[in-house]
């Protein structure tokens, strides 16, 4: 079976898996300074502070007590988003309202968007996806007019430019993903970036259950035994093996880049005129984080028992969140676009050193069934 996501784990992972083990240090050290300071070499803006935690989702609940988002205020999102940022809205007390998505690019559709703000409304999600980005300087300026605040959901966007920016090196506040299938992975961990260093100390005390010590002091291998407790917090600090792995990834960047914008490339030359199927649109200067299809006519689950019939896994990300029992009395706007992909997205494999034979196959196989 070719899978849909497929790290790549080789032996500068293990043996950096391997070195984390023996200096006997498994909690949070050195390979996490290490770690966020290679993320902030590629975010490239010395302004910034990045903090690492051990997952994505946690970044984002991070983002939300950071913001002071709580009972009784709505954050826009779209639906067609990751759980993650849903169960994170609700952690807080916070409401998610729903709003469509624009039909090229699959990100929020900032029109509609607009149509939703009240006077609850405290901040929006700009999520990156696949391949494409969010009109970051559209939601700037809408957030500005209303003055709410931007989440920036990179989770798939780590590495790629917009308008030649880095991303995370201009918004208020950006997230990461370095789960077991994103594009740089740390088997699970996630990053937060800010502006001051007032909101990366609390970030510090945050991911680490409230405890006032320096990270400093953990980033040398050692724990103080004094501090204080003031606020809430939770266990969302990052472990040496897992920054250890993140760092030895994150050197691979330009060569998981170059492969996956062939690999991406590669689909949508192949797929180019087939009816009844649309090619994901490509942002210049992304690495695509995965490769979806829409297949229309209510083709896609033939489709998808045949490639399965191929040895071709498949996926579906997401399911929208408007349509899940959890939400299902949530505010939400048009969500038409929202509404109509839903029934014709398809994952296809995209892996860091894809074989050109594999897309090759695949891309065969599709053609075949139509
Ligand atoms: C857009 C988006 N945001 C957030 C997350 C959550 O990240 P994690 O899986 O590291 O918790 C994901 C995970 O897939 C995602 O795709």
């Amino acid at each position: 079976m070719i899978p849909v996501f497929k790290p790549l784990i080789s032996k500068e992972e293990r043996k950096a898996a391997d070195r984390s083990l023996e200096i006997g240090w498994l909690g949070m050290g050195k390979f996490v300074k290490e770690f966020e300071e290679q993320i902030s070499n590629i975010v490239g803006n010395k302004k910034k502070y990045v903090v690492a935690v051990n997952t994505g989702h946690s970044a984002l609940h991070l983002i939300m007590l950071l913001l002071e988002l709580k009972k009784g205020d709505e954050v826009i999102t779209p639906s067609f988003n990751n759980i993650a940022d849903l169960q994170a809205i609700i952690a807080v007390g916070a409401k998610p309202v729903f709003c469509d998505i624009d039909e090229q690019t699959l990100c929020i559709d900032l029109k509609k968007a607009e149509k939703l703000i009240n006077k609850k409304t405290r901040a929006i999600i700009a999520m990156d996806y696949g391949s494409c980005l969010a009109d970051h300087d559209r939601v700037k300026k809408l957030a500005k007019k209303y003055n709410i605040r931007v989440i920036h959901d990179a989770a798939h966007s780590l590495g790629s430019k917009y308008k030649g920016k880095m991303i995370g090196s201009f918004s208020d506040v950006a997230m990461f993903s370095f789960d077991p299938v994103k594009t740089f992975t740390s088997i699970d961990g996630g990053a937060i970036v800010v502006n001051t260093k007032k909101e990366m100390l609390k970030l510090h005390e945050m991911r680490l259950m409230g405890m006032s010590q320096k990270a400093n002091i953990m980033y040398k291998n050692q724990r103080a035994w004094f501090y204080d407790v003031k606020n809430v917090g939770y266990r969302y600090h990052l472990a040496n093996l897992h920054a250890a792995i993140g760092v030895e990834q994150l050197k691979k960047l330009k060569k998981i880049k170059k492969s996956r914008i062939a690999s991406f490339k590669r689909y949508n030359q192949r797929l180019q005129n087939i009816d009844n199927i649309i090619t994901p649109c490509y942002h210049v200067d992304t690495i695509p984080f995965h490769y979806c299809l829409r297949i229309k006519n209510n083709k896609r689950f033939e489709m998808i028992n045949y490639l399965r019939s191929k040895k071709v896994d498949t996926g579906i990300h997401w399911q929208p969140n408007h349509t899940f029992t959890l939400f299902k009395k949530n505010k939400s706007g048009d969500l038409s676009v929202t509404n109509k992909i839903k029934n014709e997205i398809l994952t296809l494999p995209l892996h860091s050193m894809m074989s050109n034979k594999d897309i090759d196959y695949i891309t065969s196989k599709i053609k075949n069934f139509f």
